[in-house]
């Protein structure tokens, strides 16, 4: 493997990327950033001070002043964090803040995987392997709602589906920096897949693209 690698990864909500990334990073001995969980601090400084969403000075400035360091994936997980992200992440400054902070952390050595919706496309658009992972929204909504049941909550599947397709409409439609495959990433359809066969597939990818980057 080459001195420096990145592996990006995006796609849409509750497509497995984000399993993927960890598991990807933990075997390939690289660092993981989750770029989701940035958006969702900088949605839950503002909600926690009780700044409007709209507020693009203030959702700026909790960007810009964000550490990667002290993000705590647990409190950032909650749907309404999850919405409210979605809308500061139309903003283009909080973008530009962010994506300062997401590139200086592939820089590290050895290198990351980072996922996300906008990592091919804009953050790493030279990173060596590039994943595109989706699944249909009905087995995205499924894996949803069974991973609620499976904590002992309830949920309504309905309801989700209906909140990933506007969650992926409000990503797949934003003018800044939408949610799409870069033109040179590689497809990984998920639906018909656990996430055992998802990773090997996904491991295989890595693996020839590198192969062949160093060819
Ligand atoms: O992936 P996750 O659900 O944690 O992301 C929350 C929201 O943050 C997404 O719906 C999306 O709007 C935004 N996001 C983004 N660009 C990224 C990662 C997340 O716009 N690279």
């Amino acid at each position: 493997m080459a001195d420096h690698v990145v592996i990006a990864i995006d796609g849409p909500a509750a497509s497995g990327k984000g399993t993927l990334a960890r598991k990807l990073a933990d075997h390939f001995g690289l660092n993981h950033l989750d770029t989701g969980l940035t958006y969702r601090a900088v949605a839950k400084a503002l909600l926690n001070a009780q700044i409007p969403l709209d507020d693009i000075a203030a959702a700026e400035t909790a960007a810009r002043t964000l550490s990667l360091s002290s993000l705590d994936t647990l409190s950032l997980s909650t749907h309404s964090v999850g919405e409210a992200a979605s809308k500061i992440a139309l903003m283009p400054s909080v973008r530009r803040a962010l994506v300062e902070k997401q590139r200086a952390f592939a820089a590290m050595p050895p290198g990351a995987v980072l996922d996300g919706r906008d990592i091919g496309t804009v953050v790493c658009p030279d990173a060596a392997v590039k994943l595109y992972v989706t699944a249909s929204a009905p087995v995205r909504a499924k894996r949803r709602w069974q991973e609620i049941v499976n904590a002992g909550g309830t949920a309504d599947y309905d309801e989700i589906l209906a909140d990933i397709e506007r969650r992926d409409a409000r990503d797949m439609n934003r003018k800044d920096s939408p949610l799409r495959p870069a033109i040179d990433a590689l497809l990984l359809d998920t639906s018909e897949m656990d996430i055992e066969t998802a990773f090997s597939t996904a491991c295989s990818m890595v693996k020839e693209a590198l192969a062949e980057g160093n060819g």
